[in-house]
């Protein structure tokens, strides 16, 4: 703020009547080096500073939309794509860290330098202050101007750039399918739309928000050749000394510079603002509602499970199951079985809570779980789901995922019982080796055999097995069924399963139909029946004599 009011004191001591004031000048010269000097010296500084400051900003941002994000309910990723969500966690949290860690200080010091010259001006000449009246409101009106039309085209830039990520992640997790049905010629096509899309909103933005510095900046230059002609004019009548029509001059560009940056900056603060909005967006998402005020914590889990009169849809106007009804016993083995898409998978999305039913009510022990902790309940059940999930890790790690303080041999025991155990020994390093990238390098069946062996080592009351089997051979199935038995014993278990053999031992199965329970018994006592699970047996195993 001060070198043009040093730089003017030493045009006016070259200007002095008695000839030029050297010592003055380099006095002057001497001070205005060493200012400049010291401002370099804190902009630096200022800059590491907000560098620092828009990291930790970016990196608390990336953990809470993370941490908000695992409480998010299941049906949420109904709705949104993958990339998507991942595009907001990596390219809009970026762009806000951008804006903070460079725009910010602009706009601080840019303030400090429109209030430090207005004051610096005023105490110079007033009157020819008075050019800004005209122009600032013309610069202010432009600017506001194209931010009201710059800020939507920012908006549809994120979401375009989404759209593409999910597009990409979709076709990078599909690729083999793609690959297969000769549809890449298409896939290329679609993502050039999309890759396009993106390209053309980012190209219009910024496009857009080009025009709007140079506009100012012409505002600018005009008003800066005005003061110059106004000072000039002032000289000539005796009312300003050349050194002060000199500092206002530059003072007149240092107040004006700021609102050309700023006009800039606006365009960056659009797009930073448009990020933002998707992530706050995702922040404000409801999670999954609280538990309920009095809700009871388990303590002695029996496993008695009752469905009673329970209908579901996952969206309002479908309905997937249809008032269904029926008891689980403590340690009885419930099958479940039917048509794909009969609901079997819903039943148990139901009973641990991953949506909660729109009709009826679930009973664990006689209390409704809706009632019960969420933690707590899901804490009762040891799953192997339809779809396997292995995470980046070791084999190990895999195996005792979701229990501390396993020992090797539990694990090795475990792994012996799912009948994996010599698959893991053939790997490269044994139960360390690294299980990468949602572990492509193992096959279907060997993935679900871990699953599984992971399922051996949590100690829960009940026991849920989607499909566990469906990828391993029926030799193998066999022989694992020891350890399941075993996994069951004294344990409420719940067992989908299409494969008919695997079931026959329950004590109850539940031949479901379209969203309806439509029988119910043992083995037995549905051969007998000769009903739809008479049909299902012996469609299965094309032996329609045998069992009559
Ligand atoms: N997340 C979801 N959103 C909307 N509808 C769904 C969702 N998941 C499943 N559905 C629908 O609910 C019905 C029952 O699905 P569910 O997964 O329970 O079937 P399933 O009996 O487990 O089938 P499968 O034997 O193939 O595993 C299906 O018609 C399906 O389209
Ligand atoms: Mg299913």
């Amino acid at each position: 703020m001060l070198s043009p009011r040093l730089s003017g004191a030493a045009i006016d001591a070259i200007e002095h009547e008695a000839g030029v004031q050297f010592p003055v000048v380099y006095k002057y010269v001497l001070l205005m080096i060493m200012l400049a000097a010291f401002t370099s010296l804190t902009s630096w500084a200022l800059s590491a500073i907000m560098i620092r400051l828009s990291r930790n900003v970016v990196s608390k941002m990336r953990k809470d939309l993370f941490d908000h994000m695992t409480t998010l309910p299941i049906s949420f990723f109904d709705q949104y794509q993958t990339g998507d969500v991942i595009s907001i966690l990596s390219y809009d949290v970026d762009t806000v860290g951008a804006t903070l860690s460079t725009d910010l200080t602009q706009i601080l010091s840019s303030l400090i330098t429109v209030v430090g010259s207005f004051v610096m001006m005023l105490t110079i000449a007033p009157e020819i202050l008075l050019i800004f009246v005209v122009t600032i409101p013309c610069s202010i009106g432009v600017t506001r101007w194209r931010a009201k039309i710059v800020r939507p085209l920012f908006s549809k830039r994120s979401r375009m750039l989404g759209a593409m990520n999910g597009y990409a992640e979709e076709a990078v997790s599909g690729l083999k399918t793609i690959r297969a049905y000769h549809q890449e010629e298409e896939f290329n096509n679609r993502f050039r739309t999309h890759n396009d899309n993106a390209v053309n909103a980012t190209w219009k933005a910024d496009h857009t928000a080009a025009v709007t510095g140079p506009t100012v900046n012409l505002i600018n230059n005009l008003s800066l050749a005005a003061v110059s002609i106004f000072g000039a004019l002032l000289y000539m009548a005796g009312g300003i000394t050349l050194g002060n029509v000199s500092s206002f001059v530059l003072y007149s560009r240092k107040f004006s510079g700021p609102i050309n940056e700023f006009a800039n900056i606006l365009s960056e603060i659009q797009s930073s603002l448009a990020a933002a909005e998707r992530v706050l967006g995702l922040l404000a998402m409801e999670p999954e509602p609280a538990d309920a005020v009095d809700v009871q914590p388990i303590t002695d889990c029996q496993g008695h499970v009752e469905f009673r009169d329970v209908s579901f849809g996952y969206t309002a106007d479908t309905t997937v199951l249809h008032h269904v009804s029926y008891t689980a016993e403590p340690g009885k083995v419930i099958a479940i079985v039917g048509e794909t898409g009969c609901g079997k998978t819903t039943m148990i999305n139901l009973l641990m809570r991953f949506y909660d039913v729109t009709e009826g009510t679930i009973l664990l022990d006689g209390v409704d779980i809706r009632q019960l902790p969420r933690d707590d309940l899901r804490q009762q059940f040891t799953m192997v789901l339809q779809d396997t999930w292995l995470f980046d890790g070791t084999v190990f790690e895999n195996i005792a995922y979701g229990r501390d303080g396993v020992t090797r041999e539990e694990v090795v025991r475990a792994a012996k019982a799912a009948h994996i155990h010599d698959m893991i020994l053939s790997l490269p390093h044994g139960y360390d080796t690294i299980v990468t990238g949602s572990g492509n390098s193992i096959s279907k069946g060997q993935k679900q055999l871990l699953t599984i062996a992971r399922a051996m080592l949590m100690d829960a009351s009940m026991l849920i097995l989607d499909e566990a089997t469906s990828n391993v051979d029926t030799q193998t199935e066999r022989r694992i069924q020891d350890a399941m038995l075993q996994l069951m014993h004294g344990r409420t278990s719940f067992v989908i399963a299409h494969r008919l053999s695997t079931i026959t031992g329950a004590d109850c199965i539940l031949v479901m139909d379209k969203g309806r329970i439509v029988e119910s018994g043992t083995h037995e006592e549905l051969l007998a029946k000769r009903g739809t699970y008479y049909e299902l047996y012996h469609a299965q195993f094309d032996r329609p004599n045998e069992a009559a």
